[in-house]
């Protein structure tokens, strides 16, 4: 039934012995074997440049996995034009047939795609099984099973008319095409934001990150094999500063729909408020960028409830997540009861390639990360108000290994509890017992994003505390569970402040960005 809420896709266990193990192993084996060339795809044709650039596994430099046909500025003029083509053919398909091809990606995605976009994520984005299993596999079926579910809430709903009037509104699609920009981190995102405008009946330029480029493709196919018609997502493997001056200034670019850098995103706006007397019509602008997230404890809270959400909010997919967790605000009494165990379980965290499932951290994703990463950990170890309490090692002679690290400091306002890292570490500030309030005020003060954000409390004033205090800190605000693993369907994800425009993935809200409503009345 179509208006009804749809189920969460259920999570695959991978233990030893089971099919789904079995099969991701063999795909494992059956991609890593080869190199792949990965053309454009415009209009429903492969476009190969001949410019190519080739793809490594973060977690082993030396093996290739791909080849990819780079685009040009003439390529990308030819996309837009197949977009605005594809646009005529695609008004034509009802809501119902829209829907029924992205139940149809669900579908495949569920069943015969799952082990290829999963293995895929593994060996390009570095995830362990776990991390590629809840992204690649359910957050992306979700995505595709609850915006179309919301699809139908939203054209349900219609104004009422009073005798003698018919009130009706109906949902245009835009009027341009919507360009897509995907980040490396989830191959979940990279299918959703393509899809959602494209389900509200919109054309779309898809760009994805250089190195989400390996898993992206295989969710192009995917697209491809559930019916999405030549020309509805066009998928460009392009730098940004080519579509800069060629997209973003195009008079028929009606929206974009960006998960990425916080400086990315606003040279964008800005490119688009330079130009904004060029459009045929106000581009829709929806952002979901940096964060620095945080987990604030009372001292009511439970010990181990707070170790396990230090560790999984922080470390898990490397600190790659922009909900990661990456400065605690921890009362004294609690870390002296929980330091000596938080270090020895960080210091234990088993980190190889994901090939090997015990593994729990893999690599990080480039040589940039890298570098920009190990830059944080040595300004740590060069200052005097912070000390490294655990991990700060990393080694890149096989993979973009970084260890999990945890940096102590008494300065609240040191470098790693104010900017943005993207990575393994966390920060941690203990203060005193009594200056719970003034903790929530410091924390609410601290940095200029807002994404996400957690407090640990069992005293329910200490929550409420909380609650009011960091009412702007979050989009997605935790309560006793750690800052990470937002589910499509259970908690829409997004942030505000300098962290986005807040219009959550995975919700009507979202996919409201993505039409531009006609009120027609007609007197009988
Ligand atoms: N939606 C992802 C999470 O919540 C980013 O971790």
């Amino acid at each position: 039934n179509l208006y009804e809420m749809p189920k969460n896709e259920p999570i695959l266990g991978y233990l030893p012995g089971s099919k789904e193990k079995k099969e991701l192993k063999e795909k494992l084996k059956e991609l890593e074997n080869k190199v792949i060339e990965i053309p454009a795809i415009i209009g429903g044709k492969e476009i190969k440049t001949g410019n190519t650039k080739d793809i490594f596994m973060p977690h082993d430099l030396t093996h290739k996995i791909a080849t990819v046909h780079m685009l040009g500025e003439e390529e990308v003029k030819m996309a837009i034009e197949s977009a605005m083509n594809a646009k005529k053919i695609w008004d034509k398909y009802t809501w119902q047939d829209r829907v029924s091809i992205f139940r149809r990606a669900a579908e495949l995605l569920s069943t015969t795609w799952r082990s290829t976009l999963n293995a895929a994520t593994m060996m390009c984005q570095s995830k362990n099984v776990f991390q590629a299993e809840i992204d690649s596999a359910c957050e992306l079926i979700d995505f595709f099973n609850f915006n179309s579910y919301y699809l139908t809430q939203l054209y349900k709903d219609q104004p009422i008319s009073p005798k003698g009037i018919w009130n009706r509104v109906e949902y245009r699609p835009l009027e341009g095409f919507v360009f897509a920009v995907t980040p490396f981190n989830f191959s979940s995102i990279g299918g959703n934001l393509p899809t959602a405008p494209a389900i509200m009946g919109n054309t779309v330029l898809w760009k994805p990150a250089r190195t989400q480029l390996y898993s992206a493709y295989f969710t192009m196919k995917l697209l491809i094999e559930a019916g999405v018609p030549e020309g509805v997502i066009n998928f460009l493997p392009v730098s940004g500063s080519i579509v800069g001056e060629v997209v973003l200034k195009h008079p028929d670019l009606a929206g974009i729909h960006f998960t990425g850098s916080t400086g990315t995103f606003q040279y964008m706006w800005r490119t688009v408020g330079e130009n904004i007397s060029n459009y045929k019509a106000y581009p829709r602008i929806v952002g979901e960028t940096g964060g620095k997230d945080f987990m604030v404890v009372h001292k009511s809270a439970e010990k181990n409830e707070v170790l396990t959400a230090l560790i999984r909010g922080s470390f898990e997919y490397q600190g790659q997540k922009c909900s990661a967790l990456s400065r605690a605000y921890i009362p004294e009494s609690m870390w002296n009861e929980i330091k000596d165990e938080l270090i020895e379980k960080t210091d234990n965290l088993k980190m190889g390639n994901p090939e090997d499932f015990t593994n729990f951290i893999n690599a990080v994703i480039d040589k940039a990360s890298f570098d920009k990463i190990n830059s944080y950990i040595k300004h740590a170890k060069d200052s005097s108000d912070a000390e490294i309490i655990a991990g700060g090692k990393s080694d890149d002679t096989k993979g973009y290994f970084i260890r999990p690290t945890i940096i102590k400091t008494t300065n609240p306002h040191f470098k790693t509890m104010e900017e943005e890292i993207f990575g393994p570490v966390l920060t941690i500030y203990v203060y005193s017992d009594e200056k719970y309030e003034e903790t929530l005020e410091l924390c609410d003060k601290t940095s200029i994003y807002g994404l996400t954000g957690a407090v640990f409390a069992k005293d329910r004033n200490a929550i409420l505390l909380a609650n009011e205090k960091l009412v702007n800190a979050a989009g997605n605000f935790y309560i006793n569970d750690k800052p990470t693993g937002a589910v499509v369907g259970q908690q829409p994800f997004g942030g505000a402040r300098a962290s986005g425009t807040n219009d959550k993935a995975g919700s009507a809200m979202n996919l409201l960005r993505w039409t531009s409503m006609r009120s027609v009345k007609e007197n009988f």
